[in-house]
Formats: structure tokens, C-alpha cells, sequence
């Protein structure tokens, strides 16, 4: 097994990358790959950058160079759920494309046609790891399993939210979760994305992620570690 590992932001790689032992440091497309050893395991900690076009780029780069064989995406994410709390943690049962759309010619709303997939499935085994891990690291915390929601927009606004709950539904949003369930599909990668609440993904949306993404970033590469450790047995 080898584990690649993507965060879009240094916040949310940077306790991974110190955690890296015999790190070797590359840089391909304007991406800091670093390779070594997580908790005795083969893995690639990588900040991809913000957005979807840089997730699904990574993903093809850890496989094809550094021939990964498992994904976890960690980071923060705003709550769609009104049961979701800053800092509670979310781990994706499936991924969706919220801003892809080619209802107009007769697909289903995010639909991505050579798949025939809206939502794009997470390995189950590493949806239980991701669960036990978010649990063993913090007994008190809120750990839901569930639909993560992603697109090429920071959602900071009631009527953007309410838009994405009523079409899809989901736990939480973010950037680059779906892209990378899709571009791991693709390669017949098993994957799952891990995330914790920085924002509610309302009006003060921008103002709470700039207060909570720090903590919340570490907090989730903390539970990453744990999941490095359960898969080293
Ligand atoms: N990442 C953290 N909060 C987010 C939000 N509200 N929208 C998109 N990505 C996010």
C-alpha cells in the first residue's frame, strides 16, 4: 500500500509533512509532493492548491509518478447540515460535483456522462478507518458520515447554501473533494475525503473560516495520522 495524502492549503498539510519521515521533496505543476514514511506506512503528502482543476491534476500525478495506491483528502469545510458544528468532523460516504450541470441536455443535475455518476462512492474500508481514527483522536467530538458536496466556489451566502442543500442534499461544501472522487474513480483509485467545519457556509461564512481554519485544518490531519497508523497494521 502507499498512501497519498492532499490538502489544498499548507494549514492543511503541514502537520502531516512534518510527520513525513526520510521526506524527499518534489515539485511538479506548481504542487509540493513530499515523500516518505507516515506512521511506517509508503505516503505522499501533497498541498494541491484551492480548487478542482488542482485536486483532479494531483490525483493523476500520485498515481502515474508516484504510483499511490490509496487517497484520503483532508481539510476544512463549510456545514450545510444545520446538525453540523464548527469543528465537528465529516467523513464522505460519496462526492458530488455541485456546480457541473448538463440537465439542459438531458443528464441528471451533476451528472458526469462517461461515468454516468453524480456522486462518486468512497471506499468503504476506508470510511471505517476514517471513523474509528476521528473517533479514537477525540472521544467528545461529532463525527458524521455522509455526502460531501464540491465546486470552484467559496459558499459564503444564504441562498448559495440553500441552493446546493435542495439539489443535493449533503453534509457540507468545499472545493476539491468531488474532483478528486472522480479523477480516483477514474483510476480505479479507493479514496475518502475527511474534513472539519471551519464555516457555516453563510453570510458570515468568510469571517468564521478565517477564525476556525487554522485549528480545524490540524485537528483534521491529526485524525489523517491516525488513519496513517491504523493502515501501517
Ligand atoms: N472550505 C471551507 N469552508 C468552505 C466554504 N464555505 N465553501 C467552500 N469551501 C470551503
Amino acid at each position: 500500500m502507499k498512501l497519498g495524502i492532499i490538502g489544498a492549503m499548507d494549514s492543511e498539510v503541514a502537520a502531516l509533512q512534518s510527520a513525513l519521515e526520510n521526506a524527499n521533496r518534489f515539485e511538479y505543476a506548481k504542487m509540493r509532493f513530499c515523500a516518505g514514511t507516515l506512521c511506517g506506512l509508503d505516503a505522499v503528502v501533497v498541498k494541491c492548491g484551492i480548487g478542482k482543476v488542482n485536486a483532479a491534476m494531483c490525483v493523476q500525478i500520485l498515481k502515474d509518478l508516484f504510483h499511490v495506491t490509496h487517497i484520503i483528502n483532508t481539510g476544512v469545510a463549510g456545514a450545510l447540515s444545520p446538525k453540523l458544528n464548527i469543528g465537528d468532523i465529516v467523513v464522505s460516504t460519496e462526492a458530488v460535483q455541485h456546480d457541473f450541470d448538463l440537465s439542459p441536455i438531458g443528464f441528471q443535475k451533476a451528472e458526469i456522462p462517461p461515468f454516468g455518476l453524480a456522486a462518486f462512492p468512497a471506499d468503504l474500508e476506508m470510511q471505517r478507518i476514517a471513523l474509528q481514527a476521528a473517533k479514537d483522536v477525540d472521544l467528545d467530538i461529532s463525527v458524521q458520515a455522509g455526502r460531501i458536496c464540491s465546486g470552484d466556489q467559496f459558499i459564503a451566502g444564504n441562498a448559495q447554501k440553500q441552493r446546493i442543500l435542495s439539489e443535493f442534499g449533503g453534509l457540507c461544501a468545499e472545493m476539491e473533494g468531488a474532483a478528486i472522487a472522480q479523477a480516483c474513480c477514474a483510476n480505479g483509485l479507493p479514496f475518502v475525503i475527511l474534513r472539519a467545519i471551519s464555516d457555516r457556509a453563510d453570510d458570515a461564512g468568510g469571517v468564521s473560516f478565517a477564525e476556525f481554519e487554522a485549528a480545524a485544518a490540524k485537528h483534521c490531519a491529526e485524525i489523517v495520522l491516525h488513519i496513517a497508523k491504523a493502515l501501517s497494521r
